[in-house]
């Protein structure tokens, strides 16, 4: 069975004073919830707040992006063993907004996740398509390129520590969010694409969610796709109110 995995991308919000009261406000409504595998993903200045705030209990801990190199004169990036100092679970790998704004490629997220996996970290791979991309009919090829690129030379036995999540550019941060079904179509095709290249069983494990204009009121359809396995959410992540209902979907 896949549990399910609602997790929080903040992006570049929330300074430590408010990372704490939302984080503190979403465990006073989820004690003894344990349905649903909680991920806040903070900026990299909050992380340790976050990881006190959540010791103790079944929440977890990501930070948003990371560099491949152990140490040395990379001013500005964060390696992989300080997410591992600072106590992180997951961390998020591709983001269309890295690739956009920050030139991330399929070889960079490659070696990202590469760089993960040797210090435990879960990488959630994030993947999807622009609108120029969709209306062009190239969605399934670049999404299963994507998706190859970033597993290239990836051991068979770390894929079941891997979250895949589909993030269609274009419902990104706009309230156009794919309908379910076309979701867990995309979705469908990424977990093809794992069994393909490591086994049916292997693929038949890893988590795969559906990010973009997630919300309250379409958090439940998405979630009863037989294909998706969570939900990675911006906007609606950010207060206490609509988080928690995403976690109780
Ligand atoms: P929104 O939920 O704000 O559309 O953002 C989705 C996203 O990019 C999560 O990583």
């Amino acid at each position: 069975m896949r549990k399910p995995i609602i997790a929080g991308n903040w992006k570049m919000n929330k300074t430590i004073p408010e990372a704490k009261t939302l984080v503190t406000g979403v465990l006073d409504k989820l004690s003894g919830f344990n349905d649903v595998e909680v991920l806040f993903c903070p900026p990299f200045t909050a992380l340790s707040t976050v990881k006190e705030l959540i010791k103790g209990t079944s929440c977890k801990l990501g930070a948003q992006d990371l560099y491949w190199k152990e140490k040395g004169a990379f001013t500005g990036e964060v390696s992989p063993l300080m997410l591992k100092d600072v106590g992180c679970d997951y961390v998020i790998i591709g983001h269309s907004e890295r690739r956009q704004f920050f030139g991330e490629t399929d070889e960079t997220v490659n070696e990202k996740v590469k760089a993960a996996l040797a210090v435990g970290i879960k990488p959630i791979i994030c993947v999807g398509e622009s609108l120029a991309e969709r209306e062009a009919g190239e969605t399934n090829a670049l999404i299963t390129r994507q998706t190859e690129k970033a597993l290239a030379g990836i051991e068979a036995s770390a894929i079941a520590n891997m979250v895949i999540a589909y993030e269609p550019i274009w419902a990104i941060g706009t309230g156009k969010s794919s309908s379910a079904s076309d979701a867990n179509e995309v979705i469908g095709l990424i977990r093809n694409t794992v069994a393909r290249i490591f086994s049916k069983a292997i693929a038949a494990e890893v988590r795969i969610q559906y990010g973009g204009s997630v919300k309250p009121e379409n958090v439940k359809e998405y979630m009863s796709q037989s294909e998706i396995d969570g939900a990675l959410v911006g906007g609606a992540s950010l207060e206490v109110d609509s988080f928690i209902k995403l976690i109780r979907y």
